[in-house]
């Protein structure tokens, strides 16, 4: 579907043409351990292209370009990708320090020259990071244990990772940085927005606990977080890089997970945005070999199996006007503590959504204390980038792999530092 000629058009438009839809994925199972295999993405890959009721999800995000369990043989993904002709939103770890950018970048070149155009036609976008300065917001430093990317950090991997494309096939792909709708609406980031081309959104109104997030206010609450992002990225693209909710769980603030509640959150937002936006869903499957709290998957634990909601959309729901595609939400800012009438003012201090695989998996649920609106840990995520970053050493290969192994779940954590609703 991406022709090379599709592609270089898209990337000098920095898609805001060729609309992407497909699935976050991680470099291992939901156990955080399991690394992922070529099959494994193969198999998941084909399955979202032909997913019933839909029009087929045939891009595919990934927070990393190593393979797991490896220091810098590139990922499995890739040669899936290429079989299925999948397009791909690539991933540079950057939670773990220079090293591992380093490992990411190495990775990324040898793909390039490995499997040249039959990859290279592939790409969407390359996203330097993941929720990098969320882990180092107050309250992610809190939940993470002090690892993350500094703003300068991150510009600095967005300029190594600029020098890498040059010359290459891939020297006009756009690169975009993901991160939590807090971190950018957060004034001190913004030397990581003027480095980018377009700006990754990750917003999870379910762990908005310090705004009513039942599912009846999911869609204002999404909205908003969107225009916040808009109104802070100065009229770059806005590529939605994670949300949805969750089929089970434990219940987070006002929002239950349920199956009924995923449907209705995939009717309302999923259906806005396939289409009309770049789209990577939070997400196909994170329930193989383990069922996360909450857990996000459209396919349960048995990938044969049908959709557990019905995933046609039922109506088209009015196109949000063009963009940064809607009027901005007037924003008061400043901090008003505790849950907050939706639609008027704004709220302090909470932290959302989490990020991976294991701990989430064994998470206890994170409590919605003061403002603080925990998600659920990262599992083999923050476990190993903390560890790689509190040892200070440079990471063994082990380390680094299991750093950049944010698996199934990143149902990233938000931190909503000044939560404004207004529309
Ligand atoms: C804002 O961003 C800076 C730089 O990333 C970070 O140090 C700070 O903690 C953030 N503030 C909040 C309230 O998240
Ligand atoms: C995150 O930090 C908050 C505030 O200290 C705490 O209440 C919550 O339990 C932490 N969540 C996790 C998953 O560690
Ligand atoms: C969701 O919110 C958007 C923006 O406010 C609005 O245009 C749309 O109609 C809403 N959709 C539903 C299903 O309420
Ligand atoms: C929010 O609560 C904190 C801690 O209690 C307080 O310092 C701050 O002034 C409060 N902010 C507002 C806007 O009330």
């Amino acid at each position: 579907m991406h022709s090379t000629t599709l592609f270089g058009l898209a990337a000098s438009i920095a898609g805001t043409q060729a609309l992407y839809q497909g699935f976050n994925y991680g470099a291992t199972q939901s156990d955080g351990s399991t690394a992922m295999t070529y099959d494994d993405y193969q198999s998941r890959f084909s399955k979202a292209q032909n997913l019933p009721g839909t029009s087929g999800f045939t891009s595919a995000r990934l927070y990393t370009m190593i393979q797991s369990g490896t220091t810098d043989t590139p990922s499995s993904a890739f040669q899936a990708a290429i079989d299925t002709q999948t397009s791909l939103l690539l991933g540079i770890w950057c939670s773990a320090g220079q090293e591992v950018v380093t490992n990411e970048l190495n990775a990324f070149k040898s793909a390039i020259e490995q499997y040249g155009e039959d990859f290279t036609s592939l790409i969407a976008g390359i996203s330097v990071g993941s929720e990098d300065l969320y882990r180092v917001s107050p309250t992610g430093i809190e939940n993470d244990s002090g690892y993350g990317s500094t703003p300068n950090e991150l510009v600095s991997y967005i300029k190594q990772t600029r020098q890498a494309i040059e010359g290459t096939a891939l020297s006009s792909t756009t690169i975009g940085h993901v991160d939590t709708w807090t971190a950018f609406q957060n004034g001190s980031n913004a030397a990581v927005i003027e480095a980018i081309d377009w700006l990754g959104m990750d917003t999870y109104p379910y762990f908005q606990t310090t705004v009513e997030n039942s599912i009846e206010n999911a869609n204002q609450t999404f909205w908003d977080a969107y225009d916040i992002t808009a109104q802070s990225g100065n009229g770059k693209p806005i590529w939605i890089t994670e949300t949805g909710w969750p089929v089970s769980g434990k219940t987070s603030g006002q929002a239950v997970a349920s199956t009924e509640n995923a449907e209705i959150y995939w009717q309302e937002i999923a259906c806005a945005l396939l289409g009309n936006y770049n789209t990577w869903w939070y997400t196909l499957e994170d329930s193989i070999p383990t069922t996360p709290n909450p857990s996000f998957g459209i396919i349960g634990s048995d990938l044969d199996s049908e959709p557990l909601y019905d995933l046609k959309c039922k109506k088209q729901p009015p196109k949000p006007s063009a963009g940064p595609k809607r009027p901005h939400a007037p924003y008061t800012g400043g901090a008003a503590n505790g849950t907050l009438p939706h639609g008027t003012a704004s709220a302090t201090g909470g932290v959302t959504h989490s990020a991976t695989g294991s701990s989430i998996a064994s998470e206890t649920g994170a409590s919605a204390t003061g403002g603080i609106w925990a998600g659920s840990g990262s599992g083999s995520e923050s476990g190993s980038g903390a560890a790689s970053s509190s040892s200070g050493a440079a990471a063994p290969a082990a380390t680094g792999a299991a750093a950049r192994v944010e698996s199934a779940v990143c149902a990233g954590i938000l931190a909503i530092v000044g939560l404004v609703a207004a529309l």
